[in-house]
């Protein structure tokens, strides 16, 4: 999803359902304003986050918004679903159509889930050269050691996708637990890497993505506002 870019002019023909010619003569008796001042350029790009007002009226008036949620287990990490709620409906009060979920996570898995309508952010947050890290609790059937982390190290290769897992991070945390740490979000991807041992995964956990951490403060099905820092993190 690319941020959805048009011309002003174009915008507020369509808006009104009148000509770009009658669009030009309101502008330049003043009468539309852009982001707060007054405009009269008829080429001016817009977006859909750029604030529109024609006499008294907005024409358009979204704030970008950017939610971190503490994914309960049942949840799934989709817009909609006919039998589990979804991760959008626990955001009450919010347009969740205009929603989107940054980095899902499967339906049994919790943790940090990041909700937005700024599809430049989520892209530039989640795309593979961006290199975040995403780091994840998982609890183990069977007791774990070492030994895992040059497998996890060296990459596994998914033959159903004809892939090569890159680079993961391993550290043993108890003999059931260990922290995982990846940059990149395969189908059912830390699942399938305990897997190579025969090893289920009993609880996946997301504890961060790149700087921004799971607030310890909410519980399962909560949720917050991100703060400018975690929106601008790097
Ligand atoms: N890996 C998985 O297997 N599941 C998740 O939800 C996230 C990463």
């Amino acid at each position: 999803m690319r941020s959805k870019r048009s011309r002003l002019d174009q915008f507020v023909a369509q808006k009104l359902q009148i000509s770009k010619k009658a669009v030009r003569q309101l502008l330049l008796e003043n009468r539309v304003e852009l982001d707060g001042e007054i405009c009269k350029a008829v080429d001016k790009q817009i977006n859909e986050f750029s604030h529109i007002r024609f006499d008294d009226t907005w024409l358009q008036q979204r704030n970008r918004e950017y939610y971190m949620l503490n994914k309960p287990v049942g949840v799934v990490s989709a817009t909609i679903d006919d039998i589990h709620p979804t991760a959008l409906s626990l955001l009450k009060g919010v347009n969740s159509e205009l929603m989107h979920i940054a980095g899902r996570l499967d339906l049994n898995s919790t943790g940090l889930l990041l909700i937005t309508n700024d599809s430049q952010w989520s892209q530039a947050l989640m795309a593979p050269e961006t290199k975040v890290d995403k780091q994840y609790l998982v609890t183990l059937a069977n007791p774990i050691d070492e030994s895992y982390e040059k497998a996890f190290a060296d990459g596994m290769y998914f033959g159903y996708e004809d892939i090569t897992t890159k680079p993961a991070k391993f550290e043993l945390v108890t003999e059931f637990q260990a922290r995982v740490t990846l940059q990149e979000g395969k189908y059912h991807q830390i699942k399938r890497m305990f897997g190579r041992f025969r090893n289920p995964v009993v609880e996946l956990h997301r504890e961060s993505i790149g700087t921004i951490l799971l607030d310890k403060h909410l519980k399962p099905g909560e949720y917050r506002h991100l703060d400018n820092k975690e929106i601008c993190m790097k």
